[in-house]
């Protein structure tokens, strides 16, 4: 079945990036000048999604805001004649059908995807996590769901990382079946240090298939007492297998300081308007480090 629905949650509460979260969603902060998630729907978009759902919680309504018109701004820009500008402005509202839908307790990343149940329904989906922004020549999400539809298996989204990042994210056992490409029969969440599978961990994007709600349904409370998909992932690996890619690109994380300002560093070296600009800058100031 062809995957045509995205769930992208944004409802944590994003406490690695407060005071700033407090005012503005890590999902929304700007990286240049676009707020992350445009870039994520941008991915879902030219992935073939058509349809969205971004769950979101009580302060998050300037996501909401984004991705509808701006009569003011619209007006203002006609005024002055300025019809690319406006053109580009009215696109975002229409990139695709976005709906929203709240979280109304933070309970963990496989609460928030279960919320997604009825809007799903007896399909295949893509999960872009909110805060995880990729940089790549080919939208990474396409790549998960052409496995899915070769292999018909949930596909997981990984890169290697370091021992002791791993900690901190989630481990995979997986066999290789292909260059880059990996059969995943087991996994689990934040492992202690004799626990590791392997230094492969899934970062910001999966497909699954519906059968992913049931177990969702019925998981306990994981590691730091949330809801983890991780968890439902590891029932339906065991159960069914799934498949793990390496993809290409960089991962930024946008939950963390450091993350944010990498990102904006490597679009903007890129961006057409700033990129020589900065890249003059960078050089001048990591001279004087
Ligand atoms: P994180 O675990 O990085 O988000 O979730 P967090 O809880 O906001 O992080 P910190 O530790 O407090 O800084 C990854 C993605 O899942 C969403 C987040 O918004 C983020 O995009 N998420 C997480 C939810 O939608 N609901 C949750 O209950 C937890």
């Amino acid at each position: 079945m062809k995957v045509r629905k995205a769930v992208i949650p944004a409802a944590g509460l994003g406490t690695r990036m407060l005071p700033a979260a407090k005012a503005v969603p890590k999902e929304m902060m700007p990286i240049v000048d676009k707020p992350v998630m445009q870039y994520q729907i941008e991915e879902a978009v030219n992935s073939g999604i058509t349809d969205i759902l971004i769950i979101t919680n009580r302060g998050k309504e300037s996501i909401e805001d984004y991705f509808d018109y701006s009569p003011e701004y619209e007006r203002h820009l006609e005024m002055k004649g300025k019809t690319e500008e406006l053109e580009k402005l009215r696109a975002i509202a229409n990139m695709a059908k976005i709906t929203f839908l709240r979280q109304k307790e933070a309970k963990g990343l496989g609460h928030a995807v279960l919320q997604a149940r009825e809007f799903v329904g007896n399909e295949p989906f893509a999960v872009l996590y909110g805060d995880d922004l990729i940089e790549a020549d080919s939208p990474t999400t396409k790549s998960l769901i052409e496995l899915y539809e070769r292999f018909g298996k949930g596909v997981a989204g990984v890169k290697a990382v370091s021992r002791q990042q791993i900690t901190k994210y989630c481990s995979l056992k997986l066999e290789e079946i292909e260059k880059d490409v990996f059969s995943c029969t087991d996994m689990i969440e934040k492992p202690s240090p004799d626990k590791i599978m392997s230094l492969y961990s899934i970062l910001g994007r999966v497909v699954l298939p519906p059968e992913i709600f049931p177990i969702i349904e019925n998981l306990k409370p994981g590691a730091g007492g949330e809801i983890q998909l991780t968890d439902a992932m590891c029932a339906l690996a065991r159960d069914k297998g799934m498949i793990a890619y390496a993809y290409p690109g960089t991962h930024h994380d946008m939950g963390s300081k450091l993350g944010l300002i990498k990102a904006n560093i490597a679009f903007g070296i890129k961006h057409e308007e700033i990129g020589e600009d900065l890249k003059n800058w960078l050089k001048e100031f990591t001279r004087g480090l």
